[in-house]
């Protein structure tokens, strides 16, 4: 049932709408919402008056941030833009969503986290970030909380793909056209995420605070982790993609993946080896049931090949 029943059309705002995950976004948004996409041309989301502006005018209930300089490696280099786009952006969003009411969802990486865990890191687990992407996507969450907005959902997410954006499946499927050996890193873990199920699990989160009893002080609002249930390494990712993909394609020129450490394929920014997240807070909030990534990655190979 709606939260918003008898109420005219929430409007919600989706920023970094020509991204991987705000193209899914705009896939997956349920008819409840009056829809305003903006891609990164439409807005800037460090552009502090530009926001404003727009915010006020639109008076949106919602917004869904998915801008983003989301480039790993390439943050390394260009660690000002970095921090300014990951880190600062997010506050500006922040504290426009607070003049109007508006409630900001943010997304979150693993990568806030060093890996030397062993059990699956939960929401108030400690950050280390091990590169200049993860410090900064962490400043980014620390800048919505320092704004003074209280209606926020914070959501870490790991090992995204989807249509529409450049990502570990599409380059597997790629490579193992091209390559008769595919090399991939073994040693390290977490858990791949299909960006439709990521969708669903944030207006999941939406549609909670109005019509459920949440939480000892009744407030659902903070930090969730979510990410498809299961792990892996990238090797037995890629050894699954290859699987599925055999089921679609026939000529394929790849023969042999295998499985390297992670110092025989350098990088400019470190990962963490183990980034697994558990997702038992989400799940416990929603009562939903977090889909394994292997019958996930099925479903975009039967969408992606329909
Ligand atoms: N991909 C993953 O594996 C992964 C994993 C964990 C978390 N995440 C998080 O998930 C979110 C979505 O990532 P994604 O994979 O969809 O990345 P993406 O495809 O690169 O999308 C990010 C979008 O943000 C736009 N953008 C960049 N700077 C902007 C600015 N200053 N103002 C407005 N828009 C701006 C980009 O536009 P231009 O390209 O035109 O600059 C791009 O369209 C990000 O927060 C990312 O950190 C991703």
């Amino acid at each position: 049932m709606s939260p918003y029943r008898g109420e005219p059309r929430p409007k919600l705002l989706l920023t970094g709408a020509g991204g991987m995950l705000g193209g899914m976004f705009r896939q997956r948004m349920p008819a409840l919402y009056d829809l305003h996409a903006c891609d990164h041309a439409a807005l800037d989301i460090t552009d502090a008056a530009q926001v404003e502006a727009l915010v006020e005018r639109l008076q949106p209930r919602v917004i869904i941030n998915c801008a983003a300089y989301a480039r790993v490696d390439d943050c390394e280099k260009s660690r000002e833009l970095a921090l300014r786009v990951n880190g600062e952006g997010p506050g500006v969003l922040a504290r426009a969503a607070r003049k109007v009411g508006a409630v900001l969802v943010h997304i979150s990486t693993d990568y806030v986290f060093d890996g030397c865990k062993d059990t699956p890191y939960v929401e108030d687990d400690a950050t280390a970030p091990l590169s200049v992407y993860g410090l900064s996507k962490l400043r980014g969450e620390q800048a919505i909380a320092a704004g003074g907005l209280e209606r926020f959902f914070i959501v870490r997410t790991s090992w995204l793909y989807g249509p529409g954006g450049g990502n570990f499946v599409e380059t597997i499927i790629r490579l193992a056209k091209e390559r008769e050996e595919l090399r991939i890193v073994a040693d390290q873990i977490g858990c791949p995420t299909y960006t439709r199920d990521l969708v669903l699990a944030v207006f999941r989160l939406l549609d909670t605070p109005r019509h459920r009893d949440i939480g000892q002080n009744g407030n659902p609002y903070g930090i969730y982790h979510f990410a498809d249930a299961g792990q892996c390494s990238w090797f037995e990712f890629a050894e699954d993609i290859v699987g599925m993909l055999r089921h679609h394609e026939s000529s394929l020129a790849v023969k042999r993946i295998l499985p390297i450490r992670t110092e025989d394929y350098p990088l400019p920014a470190t990962r963490p080896r183990w980034s697994v997240m558990s997702t038992e807070k989400y799940q416990r909030l929603t009562g939903a049931v977090v889909p394994h990534w292997r019958q996930s990655l099925q479903d975009y190979f039967e969408a992606r090949f329909a």
